[in-house]
């Protein structure tokens, strides 16, 4: 059987000699790229002087090669709105500031005692297997993407099986700040492609009214609370996830971060006066990285992949700031009708935006559509993730 592990990060495949293809694929693949030539004189052109390329969908196709496809999508958000108007009375800001700085407009805040994370997760997991008329206990795996856990531990996904009745999944929690999900989607999609698992829900999930400063001006403008969910299932057409390329940086840690609560400084009284167990955020340093690494990434990603901004349908951007989102659009040449755009009605939701925003364009994606998401957050993290749509 032939070895994908290599040429699946692109979208077109050299087909060399050296590949192990059962014969009666390689008869196959031979006959698909040169059915005018017989047979030998085909295999000599396609597989020694010349290189042929293929497009991952007939790859897959012909090695029965598993991809993770996106088979059900959703959404929740809490009802409690936070509007611009609402802030005005908390902080030194206005509705026009917010709007013309960073698109917003309200953000969904889950009020209530004993609300958590895992609170925003669990409505989306349920509508997600009820959408497609699966049991949670048919669930193998759940990943949540959040830098708000219910509690360190256990994990939320651990939470999030027990209050879904996912009696037979196990779960994980992947902290990546705002590109949580990204990460989680890939981690996610391996499960899947290494043939064990069959059925993996991935939620990005963020409380961040939970450690937001609402005396900060600077960042409380900024975040909502909410969740989406995507059910992965192994495809051999060659959609899903296609290709991711993530990211790190360590030493952005200085302009983007939570001072307190973890190892490094346990939670203390002084810790508590002294606000370091909020988010700490220096706007304009961190504007300035997401601006260059999203739209690097992701026109790392088309370009690897033999795309342009005219094979893509959708940008899937995470939702920080709309100035940010229309900066990666330019770049990789897309008009405005092609990005999905909601931070006006939820603001910056971390792991929650780009699951989110699938839900919220559900409708209007069709089978085959290719979607770009991408990514850029504390960490520094930040990632771009091909997507075929379809199941
Ligand atoms: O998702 C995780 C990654 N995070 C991000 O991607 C966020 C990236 N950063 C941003 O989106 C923007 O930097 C912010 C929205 C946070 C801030 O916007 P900015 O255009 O970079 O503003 P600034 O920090 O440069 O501040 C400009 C002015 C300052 O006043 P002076 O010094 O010029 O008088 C601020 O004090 O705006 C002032 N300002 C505000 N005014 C009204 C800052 N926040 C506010 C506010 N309302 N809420």
């Amino acid at each position: 059987m032939l070895d994908l592990r290599k040429s699946v990060q692109t979208d077109l495949h050299f087909i060399p000699h050296s590949l192990h293809i059962h014969m009666d694929k390689r008869r196959t693949l031979i006959h698909k790229i040169a059915p005018e030539k017989g047979y030998h004189e085909r295999e000599n052109s396609i597989f020694k002087p010349r290189k042929y390329f293929i497009k991952t969908h007939d790859l897959c196709r012909m090695t029965q090669k598993i991809s993770a496809a996106i088979t059900a999508v959703s959404g929740y958000v809490p009802e409690d709105i936070l509007s611009n108007g609402d802030l005005e009375k908390m902080v030194d800001t206005n509705d026009e500031w917010i709007r013309t700085r960073t698109g917003i407009s309200e953000r969904r805040i889950l009020k209530g005692l004993n609300k958590a994370t895992s609170d925003l997760c669990v409505p989306a997991v349920l509508s997600l297997c009820e959408k497609r008329g699966i049991l949670p206990s048919e669930i193998d795996c759940i990943i949540v993407g959040t830098v708000t856990p219910d509690m360190l531990f256990p994990s939320t996904a651990n939470l999030v099986c027990e209050k879904t009745g996912a009696a037979n999944a196990w779960g994980f929690d992947l902290l990546a700040a705002c590109s949580g999900f990204l990460y989680s989607l890939t981690t996610g999609a391996s499960l899947i492609e290494s043939g064990r698992y069959k059925k993996v829900v991935v939620v990005g999930a963020d409380k961040m009214s939970s450690i937001v400063d609402y005396s900060d001006r600077s960042t409380c403008i900024i975040f909502g609370d909410g969740a989406g969910a995507v059910l992965l299932e192994p495809n051999f057409d060659g959609l899903g996830v296609l290709d991711s390329i993530l990211r790190s940086d360590g030493s952005g840690k200085a302009h983007l971060h939570m001072k307190s609560g973890g190892s490094l400084s346990p939670a203390t009284i002084e810790s508590v006066a002294r606000k370091e167990h909020f988010i700490y955020q220096e706007g304009q340093p961190v504007f300035k990285f997401a601006v260059t690494r999203m739209a690097d990434v992701s026109e790392e990603l088309l370009k690897r992949n033999n795309l342009t901004g005219d094979d893509i349908a959708f940008l899937v951007p995470h939702q920080a700031n709309k100035r940010i989102i229309d900066a990666t659009a330019n770049r990789i040449g897309l008009s405005d009708e092609k990005v999905m755009v909601n931070i006006q009605r939820y603001g910056n939701t971390t792991a929650g935006t780009i699951p989110l925003c699938l839900s919220d364009w559900e409708d209007q994606l069709k089978n085959g559509d290719l979607l770009v998401l991408a990514a850029f957050g504390g960490g520094f993290t930040w990632g771009a993730t091909l997507v075929k749509w379809g199941c």
